[in-house]
């Protein structure tokens, strides 16, 4: 293995490339701001006993794609490959739940799965997520749509549709199991063999499997919406109001399952066409057992995650990613020896003043110095030619207009207005 390789589906986010993250950082801090969710940091690695029991013992997750590793105090210890559990964790420690319901969150950071990497599809990945913890309210559900919603029309992405079921709580899913195991008993034979150990324990993972062979089974299977309780129906009819009544459109998808146990009630996913395979930008759902689950009093909840990584690629698909890459306000042009110290000071003096300021570093001649600040897109270059600063002067050049004009360097306070001034 080289050295110079990083670990397959890993990404580098190198300058050029950083701006676009950071941007989309900002515009989601600025969508969170609007809907009053509060930024939460969690560790990146936590017990795996969390993940077990949170995420389910029987999710692919769970069984192939988790960073797990024993710690030097032989504590099982995983790389977290998703953020709701860490926070519903973090929640319930930190007490977060004693104050005005509901605890509205979010949170932003990597991820961690062990998948086979493609386009889209990486071992470490970036999500944003929102949760809301402590009410059923049915609008939350809707917020927790309409946040990431907001995020995506923020950046200008177009093109994506909000996918849209419910599945019921343990108790309507009691019925629903039943009918599961009994539709795809007498296919056992051709199912895959994950799915056939996962038949009596947990049918209904069965219907997330992806092998061809299950695929075309599972189109036969019956609907989850069919077995719904009359509460989770209500409900369900609630969140389909709201969505309506705030003309956000969605599209039904009775077959919609998710890779997570934690569910109840409302899933959604949304899906971008301009991405192959791996097309999900982001996707949610209710999970009112999960607090109780973690060793919380019961607490409804509600949220969602965006994949930014894939966001960030299909706003490249449509030509969105476009951020105005500003130069330094000042280059400044040195002669080396004694101007190269006094320009190190006024750079020293402006930097503290909050200005990008650049000097040469590679005793460049004066030309050079002129072309780095012209690829540097500098607003002004402040040149420290040696017959100025005899009479402690110099140079500042504006690259917008090409004006020049002295300046004393007694009075460095003016020099940074001017220089401030160059790029606006
Ligand atoms: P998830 O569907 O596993 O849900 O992930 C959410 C999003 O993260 C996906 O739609 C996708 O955009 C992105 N994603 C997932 N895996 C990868 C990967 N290997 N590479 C790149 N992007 C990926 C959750 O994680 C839940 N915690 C969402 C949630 C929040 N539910 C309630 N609250």
């Amino acid at each position: 293995m080289a050295l110079t390789s990083r670990p397959r589906g890993t990404n580098d986010i190198i300058p050029g490339e950083i701006e676009f993250w950071l941007d989309l950082e900002e515009k989601i801090r600025t969508v969170c701001r609007a809907y009053g969710y509060k930024e939460i940091r969690t560790p990146i690695f936590e017990h795996t006993e969390l993940f077990q029991r949170g995420i389910g013992d029987a999710t692919d997750i769970v069984e192939k794609e988790m960073y797990t590793f024993l710690d030097r105090g032989e504590r099982s210890i995983t790389l977290r490959p998703e953020g709701t559990a860490p926070l519903v964790r973090a929640y319930i420690e930190n007490n977060l739940g004693s104050g005005t319901l509901p605890v509205k969150l979010f949170y932003y950071g990597p991820m961690f799965r062990y998948e086979r990497p493609q386009a889209g599809r990486y071992r470490q990945f970036v999500q944003f997520g929102c949760e809301a913890l402590g009410s059923s309210d049915p609008l939350l559900d809707v917020e927790a749509i309409a946040l990431p919603l907001e995020i995506y029309r923020a950046c200008g992405l177009s093109g994506f549709q909000v996918q849209l079921n419910s599945i019921g709580c343990p108790e309507c899913r009691g019925a629903y199991r039943e009918k599961l195991v009994e539709y795809f008993t007498p296919h056992t034979d051709q199912l895959c063999k994950s799915c056939q150990s996962r038949l009596q324990r947990n049918p209904m993972r069965l219907l997330d499997c992806k092998a061809e062979g299950c695929q075309r089974i599972i189109e036969g299977a019956p609907v989850i919406t069919q077995y719904l309780c009359a509460d989770c129906q209500d409900h369900f009819s609630g969140v389909r109001t709201y969505l309506d009544e705030l003309l956000i459109p969605y599209e039904l998808n009775p077959r919609l399952v998710r890779g997570f146990d934690y569910y109840t009630r409302t899933v959604f996913e949304v899906v971008s066409s301009e991405l192959g395979s791996q097309n999900a930008i982001g996707a949610g759902g209710r999970y009112d057992g999960l607090v109780e689950e973690v060793g919380g009093k019961p607490t409804p909840a509600v949220g969602y995650a965006v994949g930014v990584d894939r966001l960030l690629l299909a706003l490249k698909g449509q030509n969105k990613l476009e951020v105005n890459l500003e130069g330094p306000s000042a280059y400044l042009v040195h002669f080396g020896g004694a101007t190269k110290i006094k320009a190190a000071q006024t750079a020293h003096f402006l930097r503290s003043q909050g200005l990008w300021v650049e000097l040469d570093h590679m005793d460049r001649s004066v030309k050079a110095q002129m072309k780095a600040a012209n690829r540097l897109k500098s607003c002004c270059v402040i040149v420290f030619g040696q017959d100025e600063l005899a009479k402690n002067q110099v140079v500042v050049r504006n690259m917008q207009d090409g004006r020049e004009q002295e300046v004393v360097l007694d009075d460095l306070g003016q020099l940074s207005k001017i220089v401030g001034a160059c790029g606006k």
